[in-house]
């Protein structure tokens, strides 16, 4: 769901849902084109004092589940990485950090990810995982795909 403010502040909103008891509402702002987007919001039922994979995946099909929503968004066809890192996805955020009862508050401000232009997320599906995201450096044969960061828990369309 999207939510055009004036002319040029957009919002979009994620309600993460999934198989398991994780839930979450996510929101992500930019002021205008160019401008660093900020992710906040809150993810319930996770495993507790974890950190969690966060991504931006391609698509926006969740028919079949977070599974649907294919592989993380990478439209400049890069390797898997940290969200400080200069090779990564464009859906690469990293991971969520939980408190002891499970639950993340996230508050992100990324660069990569837009919700305007040809790359825009917006129409794409937020994931967060079971596991967590190594940044591309766990020498795990799916680390530079996806950090090895395990099952989908939940995800939703922004
Ligand atoms: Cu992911
Ligand atoms: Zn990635």
């Amino acid at each position: 769901m999207t939510v055009p403010r004036d002319g040029t502040l957009l919002g979009a909103i994620a309600v993460l849902k999934g198989d398991s008891s994780v839930s979450g509402v996510i929101t992500f702002t930019q002021e205008k084109d160019g401008a660093p987007v900020t992710v906040s919001g809150d993810i319930k039922n996770l495993s507790p004092n974890a950190e969690r994979g966060f991504h931006v995946h391609e698509f926006g099909d969740n028919s079949n589940g977070c599974t649907s929503a294919g592989p993380h968004f990478n439209p400049h066809g890069k390797n898997h990485g940290g969200p400080d890192a200069s090779e990564r996805h464009v859906g690469d955020l990293g991971n969520v950090k939980t408190d002891g009862s499970g639950t993340a508050a996230v508050g992100i401000t990324d660069k990569s990810i837009s919700l305007f232009g040809p790359y825009s997320i917006i129409g794409r599906t937020v994931v967060v995982h079971e596991g967590t995201d190594d940044f591309g450096k766990g020498g795990h044969a799916d680390s530079l795909k996806t950090g090895n960061a395990g099952g989908r828990a939940a995800c939703g369309v922004m």
